[in-house]
């Protein structure tokens, strides 16, 4: 199993997240959408190469992605079922289970890039289901589940390493650098855009306890000035009448 010292390091928050049963069942469905998606991904990834070998290997793979979806689901599911309310945690977003092809475009891929960001992508999700596996010894149903496709994205990140360096033997380090770089390059524009919320919302609620208080003083004190009851208005004289 791959393991890394990031997973080691999280491994307490990890525990605390996959404690609860709302925040399994959430993340798991989550996890059936990412698995389905990466599935097709990878039937159009199959659909447009020109290698026989690959295309093969590509609906297998497709196959396989398909099922986990089935089975995070059911399980999923069946948590809920079980009395698991919907939840939202704070670490919620450190479990991000496979990344499947991510925003990858994969008509703009060729095989050898397409293999080398499968390779790292099926890596990552190996160590991410070893890391839910190691938390999860209070809930055998579900740890069975994370060991059993957790097999799958091992063989998956073998088979992507062994077709790069078949299709592309002179450059297969070179691209795998390359996606190593292009995910750093998304991990950083999606931290990004989490600061930026962070910083949004802490923003516009200091604007809404600090900006608008006075404004209310403001309208309370004028409210106070106005004469109290009904207010006799004078008739209207005949020249007054028109303007
Ligand atoms: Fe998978
Ligand atoms: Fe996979």
């Amino acid at each position: 199993m791959v393991s890394t010292a990031k997973s080691m390091l999280l491994r307490p928050l990890r525990w605390l997240l996959w404690r609860s049963p709302a925040l399994r069942s959430r993340k798991l469905l989550q996890f059936a959408e990412v698995e389905a998606d990466g599935g097709r991904d990878l039937v159009r990834a199959a659909e447009l190469t020109g290698d026989a070998r690959l295309r093969r290997l590509f609906l297998a793979h497709a196959r396989d992605e398909e099922r986990h979806a089935r089975m995070f689901k059911s399980r999923g599911l069946a948590l809920r079922a079980g009395g698991a309310r919907r939840g939202v945690s704070l670490i919620d977003g450190m479990s991000r289970g496979e990344a499947g092809l991510d925003d990858l475009r994969v008509e703009d891929e060729d095989d050898e890039s397409l293999l080398a960001f499968i390779h790292l992508s099926e890596r990552t999700a190996a160590s991410e289901f070893a890391s839910y596996h190691a938390v999860l010894r209070h809930d055998p149903p579900t740890r069975a589940l994370f060991e059993r496709i957790l097999r799958d994205e091992e063989s998956h990140m073998r088979y992507s390493l062994n077709e790069l360096n078949r299709v592309a033997p002179a450059t297969a380090r070179w691209a795998l650098w390359k996606a190593r770089l292009r995910r750093l390059w998304k991990a950083y524009l999606r931290v990004a855009v989490a600061v930026a919320s962070v910083f949004s919302t802490v923003l516009l609620t200091l604007q809404y306890f600090i900006l608008l208080p006075p404004f209310a003083l403001a309208a309370k004190w004028a409210a106070r000035r106005e004469p109290r009851g009904w207010t006799v208005i004078e008739p209207r004289t005949a020249g007054g009448q028109g303007r």
